[in-house]
């Protein structure tokens, strides 16, 4: 029998280290200025993980919370995914390492690399496992460290990211948000773009990569700017008309929360008011595949959602990747 019933979001948790720092902090080391970060992008301050915090250890924060949050025993969990472009290390995947943090038994664990739109692509994974009836409480987490590749001497770069962790329990039995449906999508036809140069297969690690600096995360920013507007758009149009919901049905939209000046156009290119987008990039910047998360669990714990509206979450990162979600609160 298909299992027809939507997956539901039973509990949601969020952490933010608690080192901030703020736009003034970092104009002490680069040449930039609070005014320049905040009337570019809206960031007015970040949170930084400490030296001996790896992303699994912010992912342990969420999920400690989301699990608390879905009133179930960690051991009800089968399936562990992280999404993550800033693992512990390049392998094991960081699911593993979060699995024996947190104590749980020898189930299914693996990371998604989808870069920013990494949680809803783990989201999209999750809820097609759960559908095969062969996994019953998935626990997916968007988690990032990305001060651990950021290039402290590339200022059009370093002011934009932040530390953080958001995590979902997703399940078909129990009450929750009901997950609609998923729209995820990739273009790998210029990942220079945005991307980590080295330290990979095609360029592995050398005293010469070291030296030039390619561990570091790398853009171009105004051409990834051009693009997110644009596939962030058609992700949340190819989504909504897919479930035949208009664009004034929509309540609430939850954005990559990359740069203001982004979502200020996305939300004139749908013709979708900027009060109903929920946005605190302002306090935690870019935090990559935490940044959806994040800002889902605040909105809701802050109690925005009513039961019955309907969420739009629509996220573009590295790759290109772009996904779109839709949600029943
Ligand atoms: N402080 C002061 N000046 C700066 C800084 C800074 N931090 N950074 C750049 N500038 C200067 C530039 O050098 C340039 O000077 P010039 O005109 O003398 O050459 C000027 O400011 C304008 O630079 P632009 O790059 O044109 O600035 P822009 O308005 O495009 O803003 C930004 C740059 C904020 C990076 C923007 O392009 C952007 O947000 N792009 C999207 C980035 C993004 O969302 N990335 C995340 C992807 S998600 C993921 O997968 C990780």
């Amino acid at each position: 029998m298909p299992n027809i019933a939507n997956t539901k979001i039973l509990g949601l948790g969020s952490y933010g280290p608690s080192r901030v720092v703020r736009n003034e902090d970092i104009s002490k080391f680069v040449d930039t200025s609070d005014e320049w970060i905040q009337s570019r992008t809206g960031i007015m301050e970040r949170r930084f993980a400490s030296e001996d915090q790896s992303t699994s250890d912010l992912a342990l924060e969420a999920a400690k919370i989301a699990i608390l949050d879905a009133s179930i025993q960690v051991e009800d969990i089968d399936l562990v995914i992280v999404a993550t472009i800033t693992p512990d290390m390049a392998f094991p995947s960081t699911a593993c390492l979060l699995q024996h943090k947190l104590g749980l038994g020898k189930v299914a664990c693996f990371d998604i690399e989808a870069a920013c739109s990494g949680f809803l692509y783990a989201m999209d994974v999750a809820d097609a496992m759960l559908c095969s009836n062969r996994y019953k409480k998935a626990l997916v987490v968007g988690a990032e460290k990305m001060s651990s590749i950021m290039d402290w001497e590339d200022r059009t770069t370093c002011v934009l990211f932040g530390d953080g962790a958001g995590a979902a329990v997703l399940s078909k039995e129990g009450d929750g948000a009901e997950l609609l449906g998923f729209y995820c999508g990739a273009d790998g036809s210029n990942p220079s773009l945005l991307c980590q140069p080295a330290g990979g297969s095609s360029l592995p690690a050398s005293k010469e990569t070291i030296t030039a600096r390619k561990h570091y995360l790398s853009m171009n920013g105004r051409e990834i700017f051009k693009s997110a507007v644009r596939v962030m758009e058609s992700a949340s149009r190819k989504l909504l008309e897919e479930h035949n919901i208009s664009i004034d049905d929509v309540d609430h939209v939850i954005p990559h929360q990359a740069n203001m000046r982004i979502v200020e156009s996305l939300s004139n290119r749908l013709s979708i008011p900027m009060n109903k987008f929920y946005c605190n990039l302002d306090r935690f910047g870019n935090t990559s595949a935490a940044s959806i998360p994040l800002a889902l669990d605040e909105a809701q714990k802050s109690g925005k959602f009513q039961p019955g509206q309907i969420g739009l979450l629509v996220a573009f990162g590295a790759g290109l990747t772009w996904s779109s979600s839709l949600i029943r609160f």
